[in-house]
């Protein structure tokens, strides 16, 4: 579905709960939900179609931001979706050892994520799975930009699962039109995209507990500090490597973090947003405070193309 074709959410809807009925029958389904907005739609329009015959299932993979997993499940609970917690930490942690390419992190991420719930799908004797992929994802991973975590059949991938993407000739204006259709709340409707393998991809080269705990403590506070601003996403990135800094008038080798905020319609471009000095040097001030770690802060100027929203 092209963009400037006009769009209707009710009768997009409508096709979207029949074709899901016609594809499972009487059968059940699980769909991987993450709480943001594409798969919470996904999820939303299965559970019309099939009600108790869709399981929601949420994978905590160790790579969320501070309290994101209770909130999510929080408000999955609230839209009735009886969200089912696999906490799989350990195994993600373990799996990503060592890894410093990007391209290999999301391969592995995936296999991993779609291992657990091949898993729980098999136990389960369930054989569909409900997923938010939109055109977005299968335009870039098919153009060979990211492997989109998410993006299965486009390349061939088999799980021994039949993949369900009911939002997959959408992007995401559409997608947010079709949540405020069905009533979603705002937290879910109006939520800033964050990618499928969370702050995996936010750690550039070797992925570790203190990096990523790192990383999330300055999302934290990118995101608090720049609450009122309206950006597409607005996010923090750890560096690879180190940089001299001062720590109790020693010198000290320290990690450095990147400020990213863009503008952007569809992900496909964005444009770096001007922040007022006074926000950045408070986010500066605040992670080289908060996180004795980090020793230097910078902000990321470039537009998409020639880079990409995100680092990795
Ligand atoms: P890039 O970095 O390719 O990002 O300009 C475009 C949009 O996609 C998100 N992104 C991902 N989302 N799995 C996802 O679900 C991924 O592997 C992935 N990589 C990037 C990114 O946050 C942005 O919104």
């Amino acid at each position: 579905m092209s963009m400037g074709i006009p769009f209707n959410p009710s009768e997009f809807v409508s096709r979207a709960i029949e074709n899901i009925r016609g594809i499972v029958g009487g059968e059940m389904a699980v769909a991987a939900c993450s709480g943001g907005v594409d798969s919470t739609v996904a999820t939303y329009i299965a559970k019309m179609a099939l009600d108790d015959r869709l399981k929601t299932v949420y994978i905590d993979d160790g790579f969320r931001r501070e309290g994101e997993v209770e909130e999510t499940l929080r408000i999955l609970g609230d839209l009735g979706l009886n969200p089912i917690l696999l906490d799989r930490k350990s195994l993600f942690y373990r799996n990503l050892k060592g890894v410093i390419d990007a391209e290999r992190k999301r391969r592995i991420f995936r296999e991993t994520f779609y291992n657990v719930i091949g898993d729980f799908m098999k136990s389960n004797g369930i054989k569909f799975l409900v997923q938010g992929t939109i055109a977005a994802d299968i335009v870039e991973t098919k153009g060979g930009i990211k492997t989109q975590h998410n993006v299965l059949e486009q390349i061939g991938v088999d799980y021994g699962f039949k993949v369900i993407e009911p939002l997959k000739e959408l992007y995401k204006p559409q997608v947010r039109e079709v949540a405020r259709y069905l009533g979603l709340p705002r937290e879910i409707s109006e939520k800033m995209p964050f990618p499928g393998p969370g702050l995996l991809i936010r750690v550039v080269g070797e992925v570790n507990p203190k990096r990523i705990e790192i990383v999330r403590k300055a999302t934290k506070i990118v995101e608090e500090e720049l609450r009122d601003v309206d950006a597409f996403q607005k996010f923090a990135v750890l560096l690879p490597g180190r940089a001299t800094g001062i720590r109790g008038g020693k010198r000290k080798y320290g990690y450095m973090i990147a400020i990213r905020v863009v503008v952007s319609e569809d992900a496909i471009t964005a444009d770096p947003l001007e922040i007022p000095f006074s926000k950045l040097r408070s986010i500066a001030d605040r992670i080289t405070s908060e996180i004795n770690d980090v020793v230097r802060v910078l902000y990321e100027l470039t537009p998409k193309p020639p880079s990409t929203i995100e680092f990795e």
